[in-house]
Parts: C-alpha cells; sequence; structure tokens
C-alpha cells in the first residue's frame, strides 16, 4: 500500500476513534441512555475482565496460587469496604457473588492443599464468615479507638524524612551479608505494610548480596549499584492487574510506596539508600540493556510476569550527601502555578 494511504488510514482511525469517544462521553450524559448504556458496556467491555463478574470454579481452577490468592484480597477488601460506604444493602446481589466467588476460591486452594494458615487467606475468611453480619462480626469486632490528633507530632517525622539522602559512595566497613539479609527482610517487612490499590499485594522482592550477582547489572545501572553492600530487586506481579482486568498503571504507584517504606526503615536503622529506577523503559531503550536485562532474569530465575521496577541500593555510607535543595510549599501549590 502506497505510504500516504497508510497515512490517511491512520488519520481515519484516529479520527474516529476521538468521535466515538465524544459520542460515548455524551451518551452517559442523557440519564434515560443510561441502563442502555450501561448494558452495552457489560456486554462488550466488562467480558474482557470476567473475573472481575460472576466466575465458576473452572475457571478460577486456571489461575496459579499467586493469582487466586491476590483476587482474593481484592474482592474481600472490596466486601469490607461496603460498610465504609454503606452500599452492602443497596447493592447485596453484587457483593454477594463476590462473596461466593471468594468460596469457590477456597474450594480451589484447598483442593491444591494451599496452607489454610496464610495470612491474607485466614483475614479473608474472617470476612467470608461475617459476611451476614459484617459490621459487627468483623469490623467493629477488629477495629481500635484512634490515636489523639497532635500536629504537634509532625516536626519531628519530617526532620527525619529531611535527613534522608540517596547515598552513593558506601564506607568500607559493612556488617556481614547475613546482616545485610536480615535487613533485607525488615525492609520488605516494611513494605508489606504499604497500601495497594484493592490490596493486591503484588511486590515481588530478590535479594543481592553476593558480588557476581551484583555484576549482572554493569553496564546497565550506575557504579553505586555494583558497590553496594546490599541490592534489592523490586517487581510486581502484572498478573495480579491483568487477571482483575485493571488498568496497569497503578502497578508503579503500589510500587513505589512500598519503596518508600524499605528506604525508611533502611534509614531508621543508620544505613543509606539509593532507589534506583529499573524499569521497563530503561530496560528497552537500547538492545545492550535488554540483553543484560534478560541475562539478570534467566540467572536469577525472574519470571516473565515480574514487571521490573526499581534496584536498591543500600550500605552503610562513606558520608551523608549534601542535602538537595527543595522547592518551597508556597511554589508546590497550584493556587500559585505561574
Ligand atoms: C523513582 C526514582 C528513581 C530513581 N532512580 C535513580 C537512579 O537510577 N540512579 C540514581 O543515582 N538515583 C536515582 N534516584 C534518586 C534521585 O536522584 C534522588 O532521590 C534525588 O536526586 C533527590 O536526592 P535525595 O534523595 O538525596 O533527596 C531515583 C529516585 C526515585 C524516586
Amino acid at each position: 500500500m502506497p505510504k500516504e494511504k497508510i497515512l490517511y488510514l491512520f488519520v481515519f482511525l484516529f479520527y474516529q476513534r476521538s468521535l466515538m469517544m465524544n459520542i460515548k462521553n455524551r451518551l452517559k450524559k442523557i440519564p434515560f441512555l443510561v441502563p442502555f448504556y450501561r448494558k452495552i458496556i457489560h456486554k462488550y467491555v466488562k467480558r474482557k475482565s470476567h473475573l472481575t463478574g460472576k466466575v465458576t470454579y473452572d475457571e478460577l481452577a486456571k489461575l496459579s496460587d499467586d493469582e487466586l490468592l491476590s483476587l482474593m484480597r481484592h474482592e474481600s477488601h472490596r466486601i469490607e469496604k461496603t460498610i465504609y460506604n454503606n452500599i452492602l444493602q443497596s447493592k447485596y446481589s453484587i457483593y454477594r457473588s463476590k462473596w461466593h466467588k471468594l468460596g469457590l476460591i477456597y474450594q480451589v486452594l484447598e483442593s491444591r492443599n494451599y496452607p489454610s494458615n496464610e495470612s491474607t487467606f485466614l483475614w479473608s475468611k474472617k470476612i467470608y464468615h461475617a459476611f451476614d453480619n459484617l459490621e459487627q462480626d468483623f469490623v467493629q469486632k477488629n477495629s481500635i479507638l484512634p490515636p489523639q490528633f497532635n500536629s504537634d507530632l509532625a516536626p519531628e517525622f519530617i526532620d527525619f524524612l529531611r535527613a534522608r539522602r540517596s547515598v552513593r559512595v558506601w564506607s568500607a566497613e559493612q556488617p556481614s551479608k547475613s546482616e545485610f539479609r536480615q535487613i533485607a527482610h525488615q525492609m520488605i517487612d516494611a513494605a508489606k505494610w504499604a497500601p495497594t490499590s484493592g490490596n493486591r499485594q503484588p511486590w515481588r522482592f530478590l535479594i543481592l548480596v553476593e558480588p557476581e550477582q551484583k555484576e549482572l547489572l554493569r553496564e546497565i545501572k550506575e557504579n553505586h549499584c555494583i558497590s553496594a553492600p546490599l541490592l534489592i530487586f523490586v517487581g510486581m506481579d502484572t498478573r495480579f492487574y491483568g487477571a482483575l482486568g485493571k488498568s496497569e498503571r497503578s502497578i508503579y504507584i503500589d510500587a513505589g510506596a512500598a519503596i518508600m517504606q524499605m528506604v525508611l526503615v533502611a534509614h531508621k536503622c543508620g544505613l543509606g539508600v539509593c532507589w534506583n529506577h529499573f524499569a521497563d523503559d530503561l530496560i528497552g531503550s537500547r538492545e545492550a540493556n535488554k540483553t543484560i536485562y534478560s541475562n539478570f532474569t534467566h540467572k536469577l530465575n525472574i519470571p516473565k510476569y515480574i514487571a521490573p521496577i526499581a534496584i536498591i541500593a543500600t550500605g552503610i555510607p562513606k558520608f551523608i550527601p549534601p542535602e538537595p535543595a527543595r522547592m518551597e510549599i508556597e511554589n508546590l501549590l497550584i493556587d500559585n502555578c505561574t
């Protein structure tokens, strides 16, 4: 096909798409068309993400344990939230079907002898068993009183945050590898308490303390990564987002929230940390990077469904670098944008 025709085709398709979006947005605003519109969306769009709707045992049985658990956490979280938004009664049938889905997920997991004492499994079951009296039997029973509001507590914490620096030069004296493994576990413990969209908990970590493991990153990451006593690779399980038919954008937000908690725990323990970008854009930016990453994942058994996000370099700093200035609060307020 001649080049001009291909170009016309692209322009035509682009125009069609924006026209359709326009029509779609207008239709959404006409009240008596809403039920009709919803039906169409349900039929043609939601089908792609059927796992958010009704599912059969056989469909669930095709998922891995990790995917089932993520779906379980997501649906349990949505059921729990109905109490806070007061929608359980008005949308009862939707949440009843989620409850039914949870029952099927437990059946699949139990058929695989999945350990019944896994903590998110136990939490989900509490919600499941309390479903008919969720407010009293789950929410009230497990809630605690909030602390006293006290804004005087903020400055000390802000000073702590302010003293954190990105460290890229390491002291000659460092704790042992086993001590670093231990602190890595504490950092991951902090990470797992970060919020995630829909309570998916999709983070996956790899602790690297051996020089030959760190060497795998030479030529793709800077020297302070290769020379750091401890590296933690942070990846996200993309299946949890795909299987739920959700937009993948929150994957990076979920990762960032967890990484910051890891960084702060290390900072609290007197360690220096540098958060290093290690996502698809960097890896895909040149052929050499793709080869290095492929070798890295192959040697360290990182599955394909793990999206790379960051490499967290940690160790005792040689010195704390100068504080890079931050903008004034006034300049961060949108009202003052120029
Ligand atoms: C998402 C993200 C990616 C980053 N990637 C890198 C990196 O690849 N290499 C690096 O040296 N620093 C990296 N940093 C650290 C920033 O350069 C650093 O936070 C910034 O310069 C401010 O300095 P401070 O952390 O000492 O306050 C990254 C920080 C974030 C939040």
